[in-house]
């Protein structure tokens, strides 16, 4: 058995370079998650100020995009994004992916940053205010700021979240990490090497990244005890 085992090895990641399918396809699984997480950092800042704002309207259109988008598949959404709004027009997978994607982790992040923001004490825009700074000023230079260092660990969360997630852009594309299977499995029809390698590959990567991401989360802490 163990020469049947190299065998599959060979064919799985040696013949033709397929390797490199792998290593292009974790590439795209990374852009697309690190694209998507910044994008949804942009959209759930917008919509957190929207949903703590004093209008009734933004308000209401930011709790409407949380609740529909939370509420929905991301399968369904991407879905709907790639074949219904982007449908005529020329448009790399990967980007519909990471806009798709990044709507999607958008509604949690937005309720991330709304956390955020009200978990620094009130004492903190009340001096602001009686600096003489106005309410944007306040929320600008003083609880933004403080906000953002206290969603870091909540963000690195979402990456890692995310890595995951964009598995689904195989739905419209066989790019990333899991097409690399995919693509071997349709040559070889070997299911079992090529799907137990992508899930190690995952792992590691996410056993890498969180790690970091604690470490980063343990130094801020520390920095914190003065
Ligand atoms: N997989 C679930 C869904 O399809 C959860 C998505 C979570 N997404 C996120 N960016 N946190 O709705």
């Amino acid at each position: 058995w163990v020469v049947d085992l190299l065998n599959r090895l060979n064919s799985t990641f040696v013949v033709d370079g397929r390797w490199q399918w792998f290593v292009s396809g974790l590439g795209y699984t990374l852009l697309i998650s690190l694209f998507s997480v910044l994008l949804g950092l942009v959209i759930g800042i917008l919509m957190a100020l929207m949903r703590l704002s004093k209008s009734k309207i933004l308000r209401a259109v930011s709790g409407i995009y949380i609740d529909i988008i939370r509420g929905t598949p991301t399968m369904v959404q991407l879905l709907i994004i790639y074949f219904v709004i982007f449908a005529n027009v020329h448009i790399d997978k990967w980007v519909v992916g990471f806009i798709a994607f990044g709507i999607n982790s958008g509604a949690y992040i937005a309720e991330i940053v709304r956390g955020g923001i009200l978990s620094v004490n009130i004492g903190q825009t009340e001096a602001g205010r009686s600096l003489g700074m106005t309410h944007k000023q306040t929320m600008a230079s003083i609880v933004m700021p403080q906000a953002m260092k206290n969603i870091l660990p909540a963000l690195g969360n979402e990456f890692v979240v995310l890595i995951k997630e964009t598995a689904v852009i195989g739905m419209i594309a066989n790019i990333d990490l899991v097409g690399a299977a995919r693509k071997v499995q349709s040559l070889t029809y070997d299911y079992l090497i090529p799907l137990l390698s992508i899930a190690v590959i995952y792992y590691v990567v996410i056993k890498i990244i969180s790690t970091l991401l604690s470490k980063v989360e343990k130094g801020m802490r520390k920095a914190d005890k003065r």
